[in-house]
C-alpha cells in the first residue's frame, strides 16, 4: 500500500481503528475520521508508533452532519490529491428514534446517507487514483431486512433494530448501484460483513441493552482484530483487483439477500438518497 491514500471512517474505535492500523501497516498514508477530535489524536499517534508510519493523520468530522461532510470532503480534496482507498466503516444502531442536525432519522443519516454522500463528494478524487476502491461496511443483518420506501425514516412505527437492519440493506444497495454507475472507470466498489465482532458497537444505547451486547459480544463474537480482516482484504488485497459490485463474508464473496439485489429498490434509494443529501452523483 505504499503511496496510497485511504480514508477510514469511524475510526477512533472498533473495527474502523484496526482497519487503519493495518492499513498503515502496510505503508499507506491513512486519514482516520471520527468526531472526537482528543480521541482522534489519542489514536493517531498510537498507530503511529506501532506501524512506524508518520503518514497518518485524523479529520474531525460528525457523520451525520451533511455540513461536517461537506466540509470534510472540502479538506480531504484540496489540493487535488487521488484518493486510493475509501472505507465507508462508521455505524450505530439507535434503540430511540432520534434526528440529525439535519433532522433525519439517525440511522438512515450516520449509516446510509453519510456513506452516500461522503462517497459522492469524494469521486473525482477517487477517479484521479489509478484504481481506486470504495469499501462499504454493511452487515449480515441486513438480512431479513427491509426497504421501507414509503416511511424510510420510520415516522410512524420505530424500532432500531428494523432501522438498524434497513441501514446495512441500504449500504449492500448502494454499493451495487454504485458499482453500476462506475462500471465505465477504474473506480471498484464492494461492500462486506466484518462478523459479529466485540467492540463499542450499541454503548450508546443506556445501561441495559449495552449490557446485554457487551455479554452477549463477550460469549459469541471474534475479537475486532478478526473483525477487521475482512475490510483490509476487499480494500487492500491483490486478490480483489478490479473485483465490484460484490459482497464479502470471511474474505470471501457470497451472495446477499434477495431485496439486496433488487435494481429497483436500488434505483428508488438511490433518487431518495440524491434528494435527501441535495447531492446528485450526474
Ligand atoms: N460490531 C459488530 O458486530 C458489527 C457487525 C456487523 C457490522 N458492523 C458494522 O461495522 C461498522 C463499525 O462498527 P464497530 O463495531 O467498529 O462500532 P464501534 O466500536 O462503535 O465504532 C464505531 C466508530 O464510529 C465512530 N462514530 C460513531 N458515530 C459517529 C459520528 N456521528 N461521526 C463520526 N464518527 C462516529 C465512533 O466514534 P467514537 O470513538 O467517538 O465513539 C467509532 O470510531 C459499522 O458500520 C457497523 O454497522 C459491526
Amino acid at each position: 500500500m505504499e503511496g496510497k491514500l485511504c480514508i477510514v471512517t469511524g475510526a477512533t474505535d472498533g473495527i474502523g481503528r484496526v482497519t487503519a492500523r493495518a492499513l498503515a501497516e502496510r505503508g499507506a498514508e491513512v486519514v482516520l475520521v471520527g468526531r472526537n477530535a482528543a480521541k482522534g489524536a489519542e489514536v493517531c499517534k498510537a498507530i503511529r508508533r506501532s506501524s512506524r508510519n508518520d503518514r497518518v493523520r485524523f479529520e474531525q468530522a460528525d457523520l451525520s452532519s451533511q455540513a461536517e461532510i461537506r466540509a470534510l470532503a472540502k479538506r480531504l480534496t484540496e489540493g487535488g490529491t487521488a484518493i486510493d482507498v475509501l472505507v465507508n466503516n462508521v455505524g450505530a444502531i439507535f434503540n430511540r428514534r432520534r434526528e440529525s442536525v439535519d433532522g433525519i432519522e439517525m440511522t438512515f443519516a450516520l449509516n446510509h446517507l453519510g456513506y452516500f454522500l461522503l462517497t459522492g463528494l469524494l469521486l473525482e478524487s477517487l477517479k484521479a487514483s489509478a484504481a481506486a476502491r470504495i469499501v462499504n461496511v454493511a452487515s449480515e443483518a441486513h438480512r431479513g431486512g427491509q426497504m421501507d420506501l414509503e416511511d424510510p425514516q420510520g415516522t410512524k412505527r420505530y424500532s432500531g433494530w428494523r432501522a438498524y437492519q434497513q441501514s446495512k440493506l441500504a449500504n449492500i444497495l448502494f454499493t451495487y448501484r454504485l458499482a453500476a454507475v462506475l462500471s465505465e472507470t477504474p473506480v471498484t466498489t464492494n461492500c462486506l460483513h466484518p462478523g459479529f465482532v466485540a467492540s463499542q458497537f450499541g454503548q450508546n444505547n443506556g445501561w441495559l441493552f449495552s449490557t446485554f451486547l457487551k455479554t452477549l459480544m463477550r460469549f459469541s463474537a471474534i475479537d475486532v482484530e478478526a473483525g477487521a480482516r475482512t475490510s483490509v482484504h476487499v480494500a487492500a488485497s491483490a486478490d480483489v483487483e478490479g473485483v465490484s459490485g460484490r459482497y464479502f463474508d470471511k474474505s470471501r464473496e457470497t451472495t446477499s439477500s434477495l431485496v439486496s439485489r433488487e435494481e429497483e429498490t436500488g434505483q428508488r434509494l438511490w433518487e431518495l438518497s440524491e434528494e435527501l443529501t441535495g447531492y446528485n452523483y450526474g
